[in-house]
């Protein structure tokens, strides 16, 4: 049987951006595991004091690189990391490791980005705008070159109700956006964000969409593609079940929630969500290379850059924002032994209710505790817990208050071109998951892989877990007494003047 995926990356070298982020990962690995390429280097900034190479070392620590590590004579030697930071002109990137690139490079998945939903504009622009012209410009000279994935979002135009797999018209000319960032100050630039982004929600979204055509305008004569990941989540089965370490979207409000913190969010309940996991998107962006790369050699005079949207269209996973919560809060899931309080949580829409139910449910809670901890001389930190998490929330609620319809028909086309064996090692079917075993692994590994709790203990986090809903219970029903009493006696009151 052939596997004409898996050929394609056969002895081939990889160039990535983002590999030490959160869908970065999860490509080195299947890379490394699946498909026998030559080389992978990870274009890498140095963090936290720590050197490009000391960060691919405790990336090889990790949790979903755990297969790799078992064999890791084998597939250390094929991963390189070059120093460089998208928000450098050229990358950052020293000669030497330039002309590496152009000499060696078959294949580019961009990857990297500013995810930052509430960060200025201008460390948006340079990142996620100027960071994907300067990739492309390098590429520009590479020889023997098959493909160029670059990653953006299902919601890089989400003014539009219906996200089609086309480019949309950019909201500003890229360069333009660039020079802007790079001439005007920063202060300046934040005064007139509103004005610029205009439709757009944040910064985040908007330089996705402006990034997206450079595609069109710089490398369109290039095997190059865009794919629009929805949101994506923990992995249904690759290299292991219920992995995520990303907590952005609607895996930071289960997490929260589960936690027993978050018990409010403004959200309408009825609107479907597109989420989808991320090993199965991660499978979908290794053939969308492999298929653009076919589509770029029948037609190169007339090719026009492909744009594959991975949603949850047509898909089990399309759930509404209400289902999705409750099959996350089945009894049957493993507690957290970080859980603060039993878990509940309400969708609310309108904004006054929020505001009053919010107050009432984190902030009185939240001085409570906070008062608690300063009398037993320990330091609050309720408050400020609650003050970052409602920031996330009510950057997210946009996301949950609005429904897209997220066509991916080039998905299925692609599903149908792929050999059998081609789709056992490259699954993305979303239909064939199981979706009661997928929450359940992906409540088990936000505990395991996030919470990072000992596994052996679930049984004691259960008792605990029970007290805390014992004690929820208590209160609620206290709660609920003590208001019933005053109407009851009111109510008695008025019946017995009325009788006399
Ligand atoms: N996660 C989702 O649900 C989702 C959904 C749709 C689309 N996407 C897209 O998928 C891509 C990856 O997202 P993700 O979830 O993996 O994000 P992530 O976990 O935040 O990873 C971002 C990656 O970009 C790198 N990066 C950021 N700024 C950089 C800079 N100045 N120089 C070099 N590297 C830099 C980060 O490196 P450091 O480790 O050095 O910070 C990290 O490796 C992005 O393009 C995003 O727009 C994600």
């Amino acid at each position: 049987m052939s596997c004409d995926v898996r050929s394609f990356y056969k002895d081939k070298n990889v160039l990535l951006t983002g590999g030490t982020g959160f869908l970065g990962k999860m490509i080195v690995e299947k890379l490394l595991r699946t498909c026998d390429v030559e080389g992978i280097y990870l274009i890498v900034r140095p963090k936290k004091g720590l050197a490009p190479e000391e960060r691919l070392k405790s990336l090889f620590e990790e949790p979903i690189l755990a297969k790799i590590r078992e064999n890791k004579w084998k597939y250390y030697k094929k991963i390189h990391a070059l120093e460089g930071n998208l928000a450098k002109k050229e990358l950052g990137l020293s000669e030497e490791d330039k002309e590496l690139i152009r000499n060696k490079i078959n294949i580019v998945f961009h990857c990297g980005a500013f995810l930052n939903m509430d960060s200025k504009l201008s460390e948006a622009i340079i990142t996620n705008v100027r960071g994907t012209l300067e990739i492309l410009e390098l590429i520009k000279g590479t020889q023997n070159f098959d493909a160029f994935v670059q990653i953006s979002t299902s919601y890089s135009n989400c003014y539009e109700k219906v996200i089609k797999e086309k480019f949309y018209p950019p909201p500003v000319d890229p360069e333009l956006l660039i020079r802007m960032s790079e001439e005007l100050s920063p202060n300046i630039l934040s005064s007139i964000t509103n004005e610029l982004i205009g439709k757009w929600p944040n910064c985040y979204v908007f330089t996705k969409a402006v990034a997206e055509n450079l595609l069109l305008t710089k490398a369109k004569n290039l095997p190059v593609g865009l794919f629009r990941p929805a949101i994506v989540t923990s992995t249904v089965s690759e290299p292991i079940a219920g992995w995520s370490d990303n907590l952005y979207g609607p895996l930071g409000i289960v997490l929260s929630s589960y936690c027993g913190i978050l018990r409010i969010i403004r959200a309408n309940g009825n609107l479907k969500s597109h989420t989808v996991p991320g090993d199965m998107c991660i499978n979908a962006i290794l053939c969308f290379a492999w298929d653009l790369n076919n589509k770029w050699k029948t037609s190169q005079d007339t090719y026009n850059p492909p744009v594959m949207n991975f949603s949850a269209k047509n898909t089990k996973l399309l759930l509404s924002v209400r289902q999705y919560i409750d099959c996350i809060n089945r009894s049957d899931y493993p507690p957290f032994k970080k859980a603060m309080w039993h878990q509940m949580l309400f969708l609310i829409e309108s904004k006054f209710c929020y505001i009053i139910l919010k107050f009432l449910l984190h902030t009185v809670p939240a001085y409570l505790i906070d008062s608690l901890l300063i009398m037993s001389a320990r330091k609050a930190r309720m408050k400020s817990i609650y003050v970052k998490i409602e920031k996330t929330s009510d950057i997210l609620s946009h996301f949950l208050m609005n429904e897209w319809d997220i066509s991916n028909e080039s998905v299925k086309k692609m599903w149908e071109n792929l050999d059998e064996k081609d789709r056992e090692l490259f699954n993305f079917d979303i239909n064939s998951i199981d979706l009661n075993l997928y929450f359940k692994n992906m409540v088990t590994g936000m505990k395991k892989f996030i919470l990072k709790e000992d596994m052996t203990k679930a049984k004691i986090h259960k008792q605990r877990y029970k007290r805390l809903t014992l004690l929820h219970y208590t209160l609620k029903y206290s709660l609920i007494g003590l208001s019933v009493i005053p109407v009851y006696r009111t109510i008695s009151r008025l019946v017995s003047q009325k009788k006399r």
